[in-house]
Parts: structure tokens; sequence; C-alpha cells
């Protein structure tokens, strides 16, 4: 049967705190329910390697990762010593594209024993996904400046929106949709502001929903939408967003839930052309970095999602011990944040092992 190559990217700060949790949980997983997975450790996609280097990655990082099934990534960003966008176009933003993964899938659950900070909500009254556009839109490097240096100096940052890439990710969302409970769809826009792209994205979605009659939408402008998160969490159940909005969203969503330490995500090339990347939504925290105090759910979290995309991609007998697996550490995870412990950002003095240790034991 198949062997999953998985290769393993810290990163800087306290993704490199998070990683072994995420791994020791793994591990547990690959014993109990016999999981064929071959990990490939690498320490560069971080600021140390381009210390040494003066580059994020080695010239031939995509033939080294390409025959990998999947990539479990920490978080990349240090930027007392280099530019965010030098280290994340340098690595993270450069997977995204060049592995095509378009889908930026990103959970939000609220859990028992969790303290939500809005007021009298308890486990299953919040319990999303942001679907994040992730190779296009905002996040651009089109455009230039004018009369630099100068006082008329002018600054033009373009947008992409593709046919291609507007109509894949709000499919990927419709469907998301239609397997849900609920079979609701929220639409992120701009279109009352962004007079060009935002029209585009609105008919793009317009036209998908005629594909999908048994599915609710309602189109929501970015300002808004971002009220009801902390207003109305409960009436959110698959949110399609642009890459940018998607971003904000992913980190108001866990706010929202009491920590941006639990949220995992998915970045996923749903066409298995290319290996997916799974992550924290969070960076690597430099204020906290050093502590051991991290949160590792969202590393464990994310390291579940891996497994289960990569079951998906089994057919009959195979997947069933990747989904199986992905649901007894959910469950742990559940079991854990209700019973602790608890690091900092849960509101207790436990730390990052402890948690990690804890979630295991229970896989
Ligand atoms: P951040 O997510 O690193 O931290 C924001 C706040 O949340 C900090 O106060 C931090 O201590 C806290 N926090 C984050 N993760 C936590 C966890 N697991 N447990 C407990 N608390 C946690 O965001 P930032 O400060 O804006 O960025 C720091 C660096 O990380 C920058 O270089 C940034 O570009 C990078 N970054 C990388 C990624 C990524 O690799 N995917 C994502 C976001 C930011
Ligand atoms: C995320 C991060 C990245 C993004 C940054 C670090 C480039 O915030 O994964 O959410 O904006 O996509
Ligand atoms: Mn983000």
């Amino acid at each position: 049967s198949k062997t999953f190559r998985i290769a393993v990217l810290p990163g800087d700060g306290i993704g490199k705190e998070v990683m072994p949790e995420g791994l020791k949980v793994l591990q547990k997983a690959v014993d109990k329910f016999g999981l064929k997975l071959q990990f490939e450790h690498h320490e560069w996609a971080s600021c140390d390697y381009y210390a040494k280097h003066g580059d994020m990655m080695p010239v031939d990082w995509k033939e080294r990762l390409a025959g990998s099934d999947a990539l479990l990534f920490g978080a990349v960003g240090w930027p007392d010593t280099v530019p965010d966008h030098v280290s994340l176009w340098g690595s993270l933003l450069k997977f995204r594209r060049e592995f095509d993964q378009y889908i930026n899938l990103r959970p939000v659950r609220l859990f028992d024993g969790v303290p939500c900070p809005l007021a009298n909500r308890k486990a299953g009254d919040i319990d999303f996904f942001v679907v994040r556009e992730n190779t296009e839109g905002e996040y651009t490097s089109l455009g230039g400046t004018m009369f630099p240096g100068t006082d008329r100096e002018i600054v033009i940052q373009e947008s992409v929106f593709s046919r291609i890439g507007t109509d894949r990710v709000l499919k990927y969302a419709f469907e998301l949709a239609s397997q849900r409970a609920r079979k609701h769809l929220t639409i992120a826009t701009k279109s009352n502001g962004i007079a060009i792209s935002m029209p585009y994205w609105d008919s793009r979605a317009a036209e998908m929903a005629k594909k999908y009659p048994d599915i609710t939408t309602d189109k929501q402008h970015i300002d808004i939408l971002s009220a009801r998160f902390v207003l109305q969490p409960g009436r959110f159940d698959v949110v399609v967003a642009s890459n940018l909005f998607g971003d904000i969203l992913s980190d108001l969503g866990p706010a929202c839930t009491g920590t941006i330490g639990l949220a995992p995500s998915g970045n996923l090339n749903p066409d298995r052309q290319f290996p997916s990347l799974f992550e924290p939504v969070h960076g690597s925290a430099p204020d906290i970095y050093g502590k051991g105090i991290a949160n590792p759910i969202a590393m464990i979290w994310s390291a579940a999602l891996m497994l289960d995309f990569l079951g998906r991609g089994l057919s009959g007998d195979e997947q069933q011990p990747y989904l199986q697996a992905h649901d007894t550490i959910l469950k742990a995870i559940e079991t854990v944040l209700a019973q602790g412990p608890r690091t900092p950002d849960l509101g207790g003095n436990s730390n990052t092992v402890a948690l990690g240790d804890a979630v295991a034991q229970l896989v």
C-alpha cells in the first residue's frame, strides 16, 4: 500500500516549538492506525537559513519537494532579521503558488472548556469554515513606483482575479457547503467600494450559485461581515473570500473562539497534481518564542487535516485508517481543551510540551 512522503518544515520562532508536538501526535496515530508516513525534515524555509545562505531556500527546493505527498509547515517570519515580504514571498507564498494550492481551508470552531470572548456561547454555536482563495487576488507583486523618492511618488499595486482562479475557489466552497448540514454559503465581497474586481467576483458567484440550487447563499460586504463574526458567529457555515479578505477573516474567526492558537489550515491543491501544505494559521510569534508556552493545538489539528486529506486520496479500505486517525486526534483535542492542561492563551499556565503530551496520550 501507499507510503506518504511528508516534508517537514518547522520554519521560524514558535514554528520550531509546535512542530515537535505535531509530530509527536502524528507518530502516535501512525503506530495506532498503521499509517504509512515517511518524514523528511528540512531546516530551510526559515530566516536562520537566510542568515547563512542569503536566501530562504536552496535553488532546487521545488525538485526536492515535488516528490512529497504533503508539506507540514510551522510558521515563517523573523522580521528583526529579514523583512517579512522577503521571507514570506521566498517560502510560504512560493509554495502556495508553485504548487497551485489554490484553496486555503480554515476551520473555525468553538470548543468546550475554552473561554469564549463572546458572552454565552458554547461548543456547537460556532462551527464554520473560511475558504480562502490562495494564489491570486490582492496578493501580487504586480505594480510599481513612479517618481520614486520625490514628492510626486506614486505606488500602484495591482490585484488579479482570473476566471479560472475565481471559479475554482467558488466551486470548492459550494461543494463544501453541499456536504454540510446547513448548506449555507456566505460570499465575502466589497463590491460597493472596490469597483472592478469585486463586482466581477459577485457575478461569478451568482453564476456558480445557479448550479447549486440546494445551497442558500448570502453576499456580505467585508466590513459588516467582520462585525457579524463577532456579533452573530452562529449564522456562518461556509464563508468564501478572496485572498486578503480570507486572511483577515481567518484570524478574526478563531479570535472569536478564544485564541488563534487553535486555528489550523490546509493549503490545498484539490486536484492532487502537487503536494498540499498544512500549517497553523498563526505565525512565528516572536513575542513568546523561547518561553515554551505556544499553544501546539493549531499545529496538531493541521497535522490531522493532513491525514484526512491524504486519506481521501486513497480508495476503499486504505482510506479508513487515515480518516479514523483524523477523528481520533480531533476527539483528543476536544478532551484536552475541556479538561486541560492549558497554555496561557487558554487562560492556563501549562506549556507547549505538556499539551502535546496530553493530546498524544489520548491518540
Ligand atoms: P503571530 O500569529 O505570529 O502572532 C500574533 C499574536 O498571537 C502574538 O501575540 C502571539 O504570541 C500570539 N500567538 C500566535 N500563535 C500562538 C500560539 N500558538 N499560542 C499562543 N499564542 C500565539 O502574528 P504576527 O506577530 O503578526 O507575526 C509574526 C511573524 O510571523 C511575522 O514575521 C509574520 O509575517 C509571520 N507570520 C507567518 C505566518 C505563516 O507562516 N503562516 C502567519 C502569520 C504571520
Ligand atoms: C497566513 C499569513 C500569511 C498570509 C502571511 C505570513 C504572508 O498571514 O497564512 O494567514 O497573509 O497569507
Ligand atoms: Mn494570516
